[in-house]
């Protein structure tokens, strides 16, 4: 928790739920991105928190950004980004957004696939276009799966297939998975784009650009690597790969620049047990799975509390949020414990809440409003 948030919830002490996100975080977040990694263009991935003042805020230090959807495309340019800086990132693309984004100067757009290069090619004529390929998402607490990116196969037909269509085959992207805890997986996803540069040179297609993805990852309850150690493993890994030939790089964080700038300022609704002699107590608060804490779910991304009783005796709980759905049951086997003080009534904060939050809250699901949210 910044200083500055901090002193916002001692002076306003504003309804809960709600996010408290410092943007100023943000900022020094950003910086450090660059000093760890200064020869990557950094493209802030809008899906990690969309608010206004942070994508004002990046623009204004020259962030570029990688957005999910046309909605996102309109609210990096109404926050004053160029066309030219915003990437069209997500593989999956209705025909009439790629037009709108075309239209509107985007000239920048991935595909994993045949039809969605059609696509681009025909809605989006003479567009630079990268490849996502399929990596190892291993040492990633919110993996990707197979949902995204093709075999490196598929990745070098449909890129001389580009070219053919007149499209600009500009370079190849890949992600990790999110949350990413090992530095090891991004030199193995280099050592794979960079035998594909070498096959598609030899196929007549110079390549141009490495997009390095997301999935830098923020302190939650478990240490993790710094952005420095992400920095040095990457830049290790081209270097022993391209040598002097380095492409342009790019990084599409969006944890990692927004996650431990907000706070999330939640009330305790219930403290009970099952049974008289259950040593397990039910904490219920005001947020839950349905209320922006959706990357919960398996237990993955397991946020650290603050409350007011914080350094006096606690006990094992189980944390749920406060709608009537049993999933919307946070941890209930990640060894969670909390104050036995712990009482209805209580402040609590969860921390690094400022990313895949506010975005995932449900408009009203059981009547409850979404998340309000404070930026400062
Ligand atoms: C294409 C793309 N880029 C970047 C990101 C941001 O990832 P992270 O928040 O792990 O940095 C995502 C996340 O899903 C993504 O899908």
């Amino acid at each position: 928790m910044t200083p500055k948030i901090a002193q916002f919830l001692r002076d306003h002490a504003p309804a809960t739920p709600c996010l408290v996100l410092d943007v100023d975080r943000v900022e020094a977040n950003y910086r450090r991105l660059k000093a760890a990694l200064p020869l990557a263009r950094v493209y802030y991935a809008v899906k990690a928190n969309p608010a206004a003042p942070i994508l004002e805020r990046l623009t204004g230090l020259g962030s570029s950004f990688d957005a999910a959807s046309w909605e996102e495309i309109e609210a990096c340019l109404a926050a004053g980004a160029r066309p030219e800086a915003i990437s069209y990132g997500n593989t999956i693309k209705k025909a009439s957004a790629i037009k709108a984004a075309h239209e509107a100067g985007v000239t920048l757009f991935a595909f994993d696939s045949e039809p969605e290069l059609l696509k681009i090619a025909k809605n989006a004529p003479g567009a630079r276009v990268y490849c996502r390929i399929l990596v190892e998402n291993k040492g990633a607490e919110w993996p990707l799966s197979r949902k995204f990116g093709c075999e490196l196969e598929m990745a070098r037909d449909l890129m001389v297939q580009a070219r053919t269509l007149g499209l600009d085959p500009y370079g190849i992207s890949f992600h990790v998975g999110s949350q990413q805890t090992s530095t090891a997986a991004y030199e193995g996803a280099i050592a794979r784009v960079a035998m594909l540069f070498t096959d598609l040179k030899e196929a007549g297609v110079k390549l141009r650009m490495v997009n390095l993805g997301g999935g830098y990852p923020v302190r939650y309850r478990a240490e993790v690597p710094g952005i420095d150690d992400f920095g040095n493993a990457i830049m290790g890994a081209m270097t022993q790969h391209f040598g002097n030939d380095l492409p342009e790089m790019l990084v599409e964080p969006g944890r990692f620049m927004v996650g431990d700038a907000g706070v999330v300022s939640a009330e305790v609704v219930l403290v009970s047990r099952k049974g008289k002699d259950d040593p397990v107590r039910w904490v219920y608060l005001d947020i839950g799975r349905f209320g922006g804490l959706a990357e919960t779910e398996g237990e993955a991304i397991k946020y650290a509390f603050r409350t007011p009783h914080d350094g006096t005796a606690d006990g094992p709980v189980t944390i749920a949020g406060p709608t009537c759905d049993s999933t919307d049951t946070l941890y209930e086997k990640s060894n969670y414990r909390l104050p036995m003080a712990l009482t209805d009534g209580d402040r609590v904060e969860l921390l690094s809440t400022g990313a895949y939050v506010t975005s995932y809250a449900s408009q009203s699901f059981n009547g409850f409003r979404p998340l309000a949210e404070h930026y400062i």
